[in-house]
């Protein structure tokens, strides 16, 4: 089990040209997201839903990982099954930046789904509504993305990687969606050591025993230097 867990949000992938959802210029400042990131939006308009993600697809497809994700898999590469790193974000820069032990909690943008018989692909460049399964054939296809009101992947392990963490680290995440929202308190509860690398306070800061305020890309590189110079 992972000493140190990490959990991510879209702070994180900011400096490599995504959005997040919650600053001011944010994803929920420009979409609804009861249309785009709901089952009722995707029932109602299954096209405006594909839109939304065939656009997010192509931002993180042409989108590089920064110093923050490198950081992470130097981290994990340096301490070998000790890091898990729990993410928020369905972009794949974690993974394509060299992070192996990944949980995508709200699914994965550049995978697909059916909503009939839950089979998972490669998603394509582009979705469509008429796209039929690949598996059983009906055209129930959409990304494999977690919306508000489902339930988010892999919630035993984490919550079981959150007990046993000595060491609990969140990045560029504000703190206002659950149950991701709970894990620093539960992990501090446990013992851990916490600590929040972010742009400004957030609404979990009060949960932390450490802060680091500044642009990912800086702070999570230093904080990575630190963690091992410590445990040198
Ligand atoms: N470096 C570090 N932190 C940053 C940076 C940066 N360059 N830019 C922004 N931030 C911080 C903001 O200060 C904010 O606290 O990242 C956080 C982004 O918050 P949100 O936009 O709310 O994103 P997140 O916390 O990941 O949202 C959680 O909400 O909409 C759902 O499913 C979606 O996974 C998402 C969840």
């Amino acid at each position: 089990m992972a000493r140190i867990v990490i959990l991510t949000g879209a702070g994180i992938s900011a400096e490599s040209g995504l959005g997040t959802f919650r600053d001011k210029d944010g994803l929920w400042t420009k979409f609804n997201l009861e249309d785009v990131a709901t089952p009722k939006g995707f029932r109602r308009n299954p096209a405006l839903v594909h839109d939304f993600y065939n656009a997010r697809r192509t931002n993180c497809a042409n989108a590089q990982p920064n110093a923050a994700h490198k950081a992470l898999a130097r981290l994990e590469a340096a301490l070998p099954g000790q890091v898990l790193v729990v993410t928020q974000n369905v972009d794949d820069l974690h993974q394509r930046a060299g992070s192996e032990n990944v949980i995508q909690m709200h699914g994965a943008l550049m995978r697909a789904t059916c909503h009939a018989c839950r089979h998972t692909w490669p998603a394509p460049a582009e979705m469509h509504p008429s796209d039929p399964c690949p598996a059983c054939g009906r055209p129930h296809t959409r990304p494999d993305v977690v919306w508000f009101g489902e339930i988010p992947y892999h919630m035993e392990m984490i919550a079981e990687a959150v007990q046993q963490a000595e060491l609990f680290a969140a990045i560029g995440t504000s703190g206002q969606v659950w149950p991701a929202a709970g894990f620093a308190a539960a992990a501090r509860n446990a013992g851990a050591h916490c600590v929040e690398l972010n742009l400004e306070q957030s609404e979990i800061s009060h949960e932390f025993d450490a802060h680091h305020h500044g642009p990912a890309s800086h702070v999570v590189p230093e904080w990575v230097d630190h963690v091992l110079t410590d445990r040198g």
